[in-house]
Protein backbone atom coordinates (compact mmCIF):
# COMPACT_ATOMS: atom_id res chain seq x y z
CA UNK A 1 0.00 0.00 0.00
CA UNK A 2 1.42 3.74 -0.75
CA UNK A 3 0.59 5.89 1.08
CA UNK A 4 1.28 10.01 -0.01
CA UNK A 5 0.33 11.54 3.42
CA UNK A 6 1.79 8.45 5.71
CA UNK A 7 4.68 5.85 6.12
CA UNK A 8 4.42 2.69 7.62
CA UNK A 9 7.34 0.99 8.53
CA UNK A 10 8.30 -2.37 10.14
CA UNK A 11 10.42 -3.40 12.81
CA UNK A 12 11.40 -5.87 15.17
CA UNK A 13 11.32 -8.77 13.01
CA UNK A 14 7.45 -7.43 11.85
CA UNK A 15 6.50 -7.38 15.60
CA UNK A 16 6.31 -3.46 15.66
CA UNK A 17 4.70 -1.18 13.37
CA UNK A 18 5.81 2.43 13.35
CA UNK A 19 3.32 5.06 11.65
CA UNK A 20 4.52 8.11 10.57
CA UNK A 21 2.71 11.27 9.49
CA UNK A 22 4.55 12.99 6.81
CA UNK A 23 3.51 16.04 5.97
CA UNK A 24 6.49 18.04 7.50
CA UNK A 25 5.64 20.93 5.07
CA UNK A 26 2.48 21.23 7.24
CA UNK A 27 3.93 20.21 10.41
CA UNK A 28 1.89 17.16 9.79
CA UNK A 29 -1.43 18.74 9.42
CA UNK A 30 -4.41 16.71 9.25
CA UNK A 31 -6.55 16.89 6.50
CA UNK A 32 -9.17 14.66 4.89
CA UNK A 33 -6.73 12.93 2.87
CA UNK A 34 -4.62 12.17 5.93
CA UNK A 35 -7.21 10.98 7.81
CA UNK A 36 -8.56 8.75 4.97
CA UNK A 37 -5.03 7.12 4.76
CA UNK A 38 -4.63 7.01 8.76
CA UNK A 39 -8.24 4.75 8.85
CA UNK A 40 -6.61 3.03 5.89
CA UNK A 41 -3.36 2.30 7.50
CA UNK A 42 -5.27 1.44 10.80
CA UNK A 43 -7.23 -1.04 9.19
CA UNK A 44 -4.29 -2.76 7.78
CA UNK A 45 -2.29 -2.53 11.30
CA UNK A 46 -5.90 -4.33 12.98
CA UNK A 47 -5.12 -6.85 10.84
CA UNK A 48 -1.93 -7.82 11.22
CA UNK A 49 -1.90 -10.69 13.81
CA UNK A 50 2.32 -10.69 14.08
CA UNK A 51 2.24 -6.70 15.31
CA UNK A 52 2.92 -6.90 19.12
CA UNK A 53 3.12 -2.72 19.51
CA UNK A 54 2.83 -0.13 17.34
CA UNK A 55 4.48 3.73 17.50
CA UNK A 56 2.69 6.40 16.14
CA UNK A 57 5.34 9.85 15.26
CA UNK A 58 5.56 12.80 12.82
CA UNK A 59 8.00 13.32 10.27
CA UNK A 60 10.92 15.83 10.64
CA UNK A 61 11.92 17.54 14.00
CA UNK A 62 9.64 20.20 14.57
CA UNK A 63 6.36 19.20 14.88
CA UNK A 64 4.43 15.70 16.08
CA UNK A 65 0.88 17.22 14.45
CA UNK A 66 0.68 20.76 14.43
CA UNK A 67 -3.15 20.10 14.25
CA UNK A 68 -6.57 19.79 11.80
CA UNK A 69 -5.44 21.46 8.58
CA UNK A 70 -6.79 24.45 8.94
CA UNK A 71 -6.03 25.51 5.46
CA UNK A 72 -8.68 22.64 4.17
CA UNK A 73 -11.11 23.73 7.33
CA UNK A 74 -11.44 27.21 5.98
CA UNK A 75 -14.32 27.34 4.15
CA UNK A 76 -16.29 24.34 5.24
CA UNK A 77 -19.94 25.28 6.54
CA UNK A 78 -21.24 23.09 9.47
CA UNK A 79 -22.15 20.15 7.81
CA UNK A 80 -18.82 19.70 6.20
CA UNK A 81 -17.13 20.59 9.68
CA UNK A 82 -19.58 17.70 11.09
CA UNK A 83 -18.17 15.41 8.17
CA UNK A 84 -14.67 15.96 9.46
CA UNK A 85 -14.29 16.23 12.84
CA UNK A 86 -16.36 12.44 12.44
CA UNK A 87 -13.97 11.26 10.17
CA UNK A 88 -10.93 12.34 12.69
CA UNK A 89 -13.00 11.12 15.80
CA UNK A 90 -13.28 7.57 13.55
CA UNK A 91 -9.72 7.94 13.61
CA UNK A 92 -9.13 8.11 16.97
CA UNK A 93 -11.33 5.59 17.71
CA UNK A 94 -9.74 3.42 15.19
CA UNK A 95 -6.07 3.51 17.20
CA UNK A 96 -8.04 3.28 20.47
CA UNK A 97 -9.57 0.22 19.60
CA UNK A 98 -6.31 -1.42 18.46
CA UNK A 99 -5.92 -4.76 20.35
CA UNK A 100 -2.14 -4.12 20.64
CA UNK A 101 -0.55 -1.17 22.73
CA UNK A 102 -0.08 2.08 20.38
CA UNK A 103 2.53 4.45 21.77
CA UNK A 104 2.47 8.40 20.50
CA UNK A 105 6.28 9.43 19.98
CA UNK A 106 5.94 13.25 20.03
CA UNK A 107 8.87 15.08 18.51
CA UNK A 108 7.60 18.32 18.59
CA UNK A 109 3.99 20.88 18.21
CA UNK A 110 1.40 18.18 19.31
CA UNK A 111 -1.36 20.85 19.22
CA UNK A 112 -4.80 20.62 18.25
CA UNK A 113 -5.73 17.65 16.30
CA UNK A 114 -2.40 16.29 17.08
CA UNK A 115 -2.63 16.27 20.80
CA UNK A 116 -5.95 14.74 20.29
CA UNK A 117 -4.19 12.03 18.27
CA UNK A 118 -1.61 11.43 20.92
CA UNK A 119 -4.45 11.25 23.30
CA UNK A 120 -5.96 8.37 21.50
CA UNK A 121 -2.80 6.21 22.05
CA UNK A 122 -2.18 3.83 25.11
CA UNK A 123 0.75 6.40 26.18
CA UNK A 124 2.88 9.23 25.13
CA UNK A 125 6.42 9.51 25.37
CA UNK A 126 7.65 12.96 24.68
CA UNK A 127 10.85 14.37 23.63
CA UNK A 128 12.34 17.30 25.17
CA UNK A 129 11.45 19.51 22.65
CA UNK A 130 7.79 18.49 22.77
CA UNK A 131 4.83 20.83 23.19
CA UNK A 132 0.93 20.03 23.68
CA UNK A 133 -1.98 22.24 23.63
CA UNK A 134 -5.54 22.49 22.23
CA UNK A 135 -5.48 25.82 20.79
CA UNK A 136 -8.99 25.49 18.87
CA UNK A 137 -10.20 28.66 20.89
CA UNK A 138 -7.64 30.99 19.12
CA UNK A 139 -9.46 29.69 15.57
CA UNK A 140 -13.00 30.24 16.99
CA UNK A 141 -13.91 26.77 17.21
CA UNK A 142 -13.23 24.01 20.56
CA UNK A 143 -11.07 20.79 20.19
CA UNK A 144 -13.12 18.68 17.15
CA UNK A 145 -11.26 15.13 17.42
CA UNK A 146 -12.19 14.42 21.10
CA UNK A 147 -9.58 16.69 22.79
CA UNK A 148 -12.35 17.88 25.17
CA UNK A 149 -13.04 14.07 26.29
CA UNK A 150 -9.99 12.35 25.89
CA UNK A 151 -7.70 14.80 27.80
CA UNK A 152 -10.60 15.66 30.39
CA UNK A 153 -10.14 11.54 31.22
CA UNK A 154 -6.40 12.00 31.19
CA UNK A 155 -5.10 15.16 33.31
CA UNK A 156 -8.30 15.69 34.92
CA UNK A 157 -11.77 18.90 34.60
CA UNK A 158 -9.77 21.62 35.89
CA UNK A 159 -6.75 21.04 34.24
CA UNK A 160 -8.40 20.36 30.92
CA UNK A 161 -10.45 23.14 31.36
CA UNK A 162 -7.84 25.17 31.87
CA UNK A 163 -6.00 24.64 28.49
CA UNK A 164 -9.05 23.56 26.34
CA UNK A 165 -10.33 27.61 27.51
CA UNK A 166 -6.65 29.45 27.54
CA UNK A 167 -5.54 27.43 24.40
CA UNK A 168 -1.91 27.68 26.19
CA UNK A 169 0.84 25.22 25.26
CA UNK A 170 2.50 22.94 27.88
CA UNK A 171 6.12 22.24 27.25
CA UNK A 172 7.42 18.36 28.52
CA UNK A 173 8.33 18.63 31.38
CA UNK A 174 5.30 20.41 32.97
CA UNK A 175 2.89 17.59 30.29
CA UNK A 176 5.25 15.29 32.41
CA UNK A 177 4.16 16.71 35.76
CA UNK A 178 0.25 16.58 34.97
CA UNK A 179 0.85 13.10 33.72
CA UNK A 180 -0.28 13.74 29.91
CA UNK A 181 3.02 12.25 28.94
CA UNK A 182 4.62 9.27 30.87
CA UNK A 183 8.02 9.58 29.82
CA UNK A 184 10.09 13.05 28.40
CA UNK A 185 13.44 11.87 26.76
CA UNK A 186 16.27 13.82 24.83
CA UNK A 187 15.39 14.02 21.20
CA UNK A 188 17.57 11.80 19.69
CA UNK A 189 16.68 8.89 22.07
CA UNK A 190 13.19 9.03 21.09
CA UNK A 191 12.85 6.22 18.83
CA UNK A 192 15.17 4.28 20.21
CA UNK A 193 12.99 4.39 23.14
CA UNK A 194 9.90 3.95 21.70
CA UNK A 195 11.60 0.70 20.52
CA UNK A 196 12.82 -0.24 23.63
CA UNK A 197 9.66 -0.37 25.01
CA UNK A 198 8.09 -1.89 22.20
CA UNK A 199 10.39 -4.60 22.41
CA UNK A 200 10.19 -4.84 26.09
CA UNK A 201 6.11 -5.44 25.37
CA UNK A 202 6.71 -7.84 22.04
CA UNK A 203 8.72 -9.94 24.01
CA UNK A 204 5.23 -10.78 26.61
CA UNK A 205 2.44 -13.05 26.55
CA UNK A 206 0.64 -11.31 23.15
CA UNK A 207 -3.03 -12.40 24.87
CA UNK A 208 -1.94 -11.48 27.76
CA UNK A 209 -1.02 -8.11 26.88
CA UNK A 210 -4.25 -7.87 24.49
CA UNK A 211 -6.57 -8.69 27.80
CA UNK A 212 -4.74 -6.29 29.91
CA UNK A 213 -5.34 -3.63 27.64
CA UNK A 214 -8.47 -4.32 27.17
CA UNK A 215 -9.55 -4.42 30.62
CA UNK A 216 -7.84 -1.35 31.50
CA UNK A 217 -10.23 0.39 28.69
CA UNK A 218 -12.93 -1.10 28.94
CA UNK A 219 -12.94 -0.72 33.17
CA UNK A 220 -12.55 2.44 32.74
CA UNK A 221 -16.08 2.92 31.16
CA UNK A 222 -17.41 1.28 34.10
CA UNK A 223 -17.74 0.87 37.99
CA UNK A 224 -15.25 -0.77 40.06
CA UNK A 225 -17.37 -3.67 40.62
CA UNK A 226 -17.99 -4.29 37.06
CA UNK A 227 -14.50 -3.98 36.18
CA UNK A 228 -13.69 -5.67 38.85
CA UNK A 229 -15.99 -8.90 37.26
CA UNK A 230 -14.68 -8.39 33.65
CA UNK A 231 -11.05 -8.63 34.85
CA UNK A 232 -12.22 -11.99 36.54
CA UNK A 233 -13.52 -13.29 33.22
CA UNK A 234 -10.18 -11.89 31.21
CA UNK A 235 -8.13 -13.52 33.93
CA UNK A 236 -9.98 -16.85 33.28
CA UNK A 237 -10.01 -16.66 29.74
CA UNK A 238 -5.67 -16.05 29.96
CA UNK A 239 -5.42 -19.39 31.87
CA UNK A 240 -6.82 -21.09 28.54
CA UNK A 241 -3.63 -19.92 26.87
CA UNK A 242 -0.77 -22.00 25.88
CA UNK A 243 1.29 -19.39 26.99
CA UNK A 244 -0.19 -19.23 30.42
CA UNK A 245 1.25 -22.31 30.75
CA UNK A 246 4.50 -21.49 29.15
CA UNK A 247 4.87 -18.60 30.94
CA UNK A 248 4.25 -20.74 34.38
CA UNK A 249 6.27 -23.75 33.72
CA UNK A 250 9.06 -21.02 32.88
CA UNK A 251 9.47 -19.61 35.81
CA UNK A 252 9.18 -22.66 38.03
CA UNK A 253 12.05 -24.37 35.70
CA UNK A 254 14.45 -20.59 36.19
CA UNK A 255 14.31 -20.50 32.65
CA UNK A 256 12.85 -17.87 29.70
CA UNK A 257 9.72 -17.98 28.75
CA UNK A 258 8.91 -18.78 24.63
CA UNK A 259 5.29 -16.99 23.95
CA UNK A 260 3.66 -18.32 21.09
CA UNK A 261 0.99 -16.02 21.02
CA UNK A 262 -1.67 -18.44 21.67
N1 LIG B 1 -2.79 23.52 9.48
C1 LIG B 1 -2.26 23.87 8.29
N2 LIG B 1 -1.01 24.32 8.13
C2 LIG B 1 -0.26 24.43 9.24
C3 LIG B 1 -0.74 24.09 10.51
C4 LIG B 1 -2.07 23.61 10.60
N3 LIG B 1 -2.61 23.21 11.77
N4 LIG B 1 0.23 24.33 11.42
C5 LIG B 1 1.29 24.79 10.71
N5 LIG B 1 1.00 24.86 9.40
C6 LIG B 1 1.86 25.29 8.31
C7 LIG B 1 2.01 26.81 8.32
O1 LIG B 1 0.92 27.43 7.69
C8 LIG B 1 3.31 26.98 7.56
O2 LIG B 1 3.04 26.81 6.19
P1 LIG B 1 3.82 27.75 5.10
O3 LIG B 1 5.27 27.39 5.27
O4 LIG B 1 3.23 27.30 3.80
O5 LIG B 1 3.52 29.16 5.47
C9 LIG B 1 4.12 25.76 8.00
O6 LIG B 1 3.17 24.81 8.51
C10 LIG B 1 5.09 26.08 9.13
O7 LIG B 1 4.37 26.68 10.18
P2 LIG B 1 4.77 28.09 10.83
O8 LIG B 1 5.47 28.95 9.83
O9 LIG B 1 3.55 28.66 11.48
O10 LIG B 1 5.83 27.60 11.92
P3 LIG B 1 6.20 28.31 13.29
O11 LIG B 1 7.42 27.62 13.80
O12 LIG B 1 6.23 29.78 13.15
O13 LIG B 1 4.96 27.95 14.28
C11 LIG B 1 3.28 26.53 15.24
C12 LIG B 1 4.69 26.62 14.61
C13 LIG B 1 3.27 27.23 16.61
C14 LIG B 1 2.95 25.05 15.41
C15 LIG B 1 2.27 27.21 14.30
O14 LIG B 1 2.43 26.69 13.00
C16 LIG B 1 0.83 27.04 14.69
O15 LIG B 1 0.37 27.71 15.61
N6 LIG B 1 0.10 26.13 13.98
C17 LIG B 1 -1.31 25.97 14.19
C18 LIG B 1 -1.59 25.21 15.46
C19 LIG B 1 -3.11 25.08 15.65
O16 LIG B 1 -3.81 26.05 15.77
N7 LIG B 1 -3.57 23.84 15.70
C20 LIG B 1 -4.97 23.55 15.88
C21 LIG B 1 -5.65 23.41 14.55
S1 LIG B 1 -7.41 23.29 14.70
C22 LIG B 1 -7.70 21.70 15.15
O17 LIG B 1 -6.81 20.90 15.32
C23 LIG B 1 -9.16 21.38 15.30
C24 LIG B 1 -9.45 20.03 15.85
O18 LIG B 1 -9.38 19.78 17.03
C25 LIG B 1 -9.92 19.00 14.97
Amino acid sequence: MVYQNLILEHAENGTVAVLTVNRPKALNALNAETLDELLQALAHIAADSALRALLVTGAGDKAFIAGADIAAMQNMNALQAQNFSAKGQRVMQAIEALAIPVIALVNGYALGGGCELALSCDWIIASERAVFGQPEVNLGIPPGFGGTQRLARLVGRARALELVTTGRQVKAEEALRIGLVNAVVAAAQLTENGLETARLIAAKAPVAVRVAKQAVHRGLDMDLANGCVLETSLFAFAFGTDDRKEGMTAFLAKRAPKFEGH
